[in-house]
């Protein structure tokens, strides 16, 4: 595949897509859908997945919906036991799925900590576990996984999140060494705080949603959230042939939050 510069052509390419039926999962759904991608979605809620196979399929694009619960190993392979029957390869896979969790560190209990690891970290692995020998099989292949500006700096109270994101960015670099010499990229993204159903329950924690909502966007350079289509435009870069040199790398998208040192 050839990519002109500006271009994002994914005509004939098998997407998978965890967590599809909200917030960045379904942006992504819908940017690869709108690009000629046979885009597969996988999604623990099942209302969720079929309001976005019907959108995407109703604005013309190639969507195949799976309900799985990607912290589930068996629910993961029944799913890409389907999807390899069905479409014989992967090209792309985006790991998406993820939830946030808030509990001081003292708090936080072995069942909690095992539960968020479960579903931002081991689903990580048992997603690429099925499409890995597929894509040595084809020679080529793309994965992009999804970790947090938690990752890299803390707002405090997400320890297990935290070390779950922080890890996926370890397991990147080591597929991407691992996984280079069979012409497969592995790529990670770190959003920052962006405008999805996640990011309304955690300002929901606040007694004043609103104020907190203004207080987040002050503390951004750019002065606001971040939209799911923001992160989806970059996922669609690192997939596309315009990224075929990136490798083992993790975009920070956070409006230069990151970028910052507090002011003393
Ligand atoms: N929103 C943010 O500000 C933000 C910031 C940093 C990182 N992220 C990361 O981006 C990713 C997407 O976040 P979002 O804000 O769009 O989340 P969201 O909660 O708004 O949407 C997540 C979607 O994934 C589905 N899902 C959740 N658990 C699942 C599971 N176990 N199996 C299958 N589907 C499941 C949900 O039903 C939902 O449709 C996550 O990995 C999140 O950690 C988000």
């Amino acid at each position: 595949m050839t990519a002109e510069p500006g271009g994002m052509n994914f005509k004939d390419k098998v997407v998978v897509v965890t967590g599809v039926g909200a917030g960045i999962g379904a942006a992504i759904a819908d940017a690869f859908a709108a690009c000629g991608a046979t885009v597969v979605g996988l999604e623990r809620d099942l209302e969720a997945l079929s309001q976005s196979a019907t959108r995407i399929t109703g604005s013309g694009g190639s969507f195949h919906p799976i309900r799985a619960d990607v912290s589930s190993e068996q629910e993961v392979a029944t799913g890409f036991r389907e999807i390899i029957a069905k479409f014989n390869t992967v090209d792309v896979l985006v790991n998406n799925v993820g939830r946030e969790f808030y509990r001081n560190f003292v708090d936080v209990t072995v069942s909690d900590f095992d539960r968020q690891i479960a579903v931002n970290l081991r689903s990580v692995f048992l997603c690429c576990s099925h499409v890995v020998p597929v894509m040595i099989r084809e020679q080529s292949g793309c994965i992009i996984n999804t970790a947090s500006v938690q990752a890299l700096a803390t707002t405090g109270q997400t320890a297990p999140y935290a070390a779950a994101k922080a890890g996926i960015l370890g397991m990147t670099r080591d597929m991407a060494r691992d996984l280079g010499q069979y012409n497969i990229r592995v790529n990670g993204i770190c959003p920052g705080c962006i405008a999805t159903p996640m990011m309304d329950r955690g300002l929901g924690r606040s007694s004043d949603p609103q104020a907190a909502r203004e207080e987040m966007q002050s503390a951004i350079p750019l002065r606001r959230l971040g939209e799911p289509r923001e992160i989806a435009n970059v996922v669609l870069f690192l997939a596309s042939d315009l990224a075929s040199y990136v490798s083992g790398v993790s975009l920070v998208i956070d409006g230069g939050l990151l970028a910052q040192l507090p002011v003393v």
